[in-house]
């Protein structure tokens, strides 16, 4: 793929007169660089991209709107729930949570620090019976960790599972019987065992009684997120449902990094000063060469060798590795350690990793949401976590697909 522009072609991408782009050039808004073969004048065709959707962007007037209200009072049993992203948002959207299961003790911690009137349910999901809650709550939600199926026979069964988390949240479904259950994962389930995972989890769900919508990526970006996340959403329906789901509509807006640090549309205020994690020194060393929007090609030959080590030679992109984020740009997705080794995602300006609070701003957390346990245990929760505002526009899906439901059947 040409990673480069010419002029020209840079000029019409943009809409800009090629003078406006050499003017630019000049003020540093938009640099060309030589083409490494040609030595030829070049624009990195991304930094273009960038500046055509900041254009766009201000021209954009949003008449996209997921928001609905709860004609009733919605419950959520939340399952995996970590330190309580989809829970965060799903409250947003106006979703009631009646009970969230976790393992981890900091992560439980951290909802009830912020949530003391939320059923904290502390432990393996495998040892929690949810009957209690039979035909008591409207959805089932859960971003349950992804896990191998072994197949016996054609078609996997309930049965065939247990043993995967998976099975644990079909199991609870089942226990509940919601009118509508969601799980989110990630989109690497779509090929996880050339697909054959995925199909299982859906026959599972259809033996339990729910039929699966077709499975959706969303990306976070087009859902008021300022990062490249992506996250698979499955939807089942209760058989006797006879309504359609409809994904939230995707928003045209795209915000950046600038949007979630920054007072603006997002959020009033800079972002809070906090504590946060370090780069050793070899590798401050080597990412202060990098500049905004740069990543380890932009290194001397040297050192990109040097700091590649083996993976200098395999070939494909790796655009992720001594990666210096822009204002202007969304962040790449977050990892669960910001000093982790080949995902650097480093400050715009400053040659560090993003501190909590910044973390917590990308995944749209709001500013008075606490994490409990050490700063490795805090990044280890917002790098797990759903985006809130995601969170938020699947909860209104859910709102619309229920208020639908309820005025057709009214059992409230
Ligand atoms: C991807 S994270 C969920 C993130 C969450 N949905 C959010 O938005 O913040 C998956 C969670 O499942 C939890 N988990 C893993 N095994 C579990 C088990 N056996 N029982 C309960 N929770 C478990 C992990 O501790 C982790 O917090």
């Amino acid at each position: 793929m040409n990673e480069y522009l010419t002029l020209a072609e840079a000029s019409e991408l943009i809409g800009k007169s090629k003078e406006t782009l050499r003017r630019w050039d000049k003020e540093g808004k938009l640099s060309a660089v030589r083409e490494p073969m040609s030595n030829y004048r070049v624009y990195r065709k991304q930094e273009v991209e960038t500046l055509f959707a900041t254009f766009y962007a201000k021209t954009i007037q949003e008449s996209i709107s997921n928001y609905v209200e709860p004609e009733n009072e919605y419950s959520v049993l939340e399952l995996f729930a970590g330190a309580g992203g989809l829970a965060v948002g799903m409250e947003k959207a106006g979703l009631k949570c009646v009970a969230l299961n976790e393992i981890d003790k900091w992560a439980c911690q951290t909802l009830r620090i912020n949530r003391p009137k939320w059923d904290v349910l502390e432990g393996d999901i495998k040892d929690f019976d949810f009957s209690e809650y039979h035909n008591k709550v409207d959805v089932v939600t859960g971003g349950f960790p992804c896990q191998a199926f072994s197949y016996a026979g054609k078609k996997l069964g309930l049965a065939d599972a247990r043993g995967t988390l998976f099975y644990e949240f079909a199991r609870v479904v089942s226990e509940v019987n919601p009118p509508i259950c969601i799980g989110e994962n990630v989109r690497g389930l779509l090929s996880h065992e050339n697909g054959k995972t995925l199909q299982g989890m859906i026959s599972i769900l259809d033996e339990i009684g729910y039929k699966v919508v077709p499975v959706q990526v969303l990306k976070a970006i087009n859902y008021k997120v300022p990062q490249k996340r992506e996250r698979l959403i499955l939807v089942g329906i209760r058989k006797d449902i006879d309504l359609e789901y409809e994904y939230p509509k995707p928003y045209k807006k795209i915000y950046n990094l600038v949007d979630a640090l920054k007072k603006g549309d997002l959020f009033d205020t800079d972002v809070p000063k906090s504590e946060g994690a370090k780069y050793p020194k070899s590798k401050i060393d080597v990412l202060k060469l990098v500049p905004q929007k740069g990543y380890w090609r932009d290194l001397p030959l040297d050192i990109q060798k040097q700091f590649m080590g083996g993976s200098f030679f395999l070939g494909g992109g790796k655009t992720g590795i001594a990666r210096r984020i822009g204002w202007d740009e969304p962040c790449l997705t977050l990892t669960c350690s910001p000093a982790q080794k080949q995902t650097e995602r480093c400050h715009p300006e400053e040659t560090r990793p993003f501190t909590v609070r910044e973390y917590a701003r990308i995944q749209t957390f709001p500013d008075d949401w606490k994490f409990e346990g050490s700063i490795a245990q805090q990044y280890k929760q917002i790098g797990n976590a759903v985006p809130v505002n995601l969170g938020r526009e699947v909860g209104y899906s859910i709102i619309k697909f229920l208020n639908q439901y309820y005025s057709l059947s009214k059992p409230k």
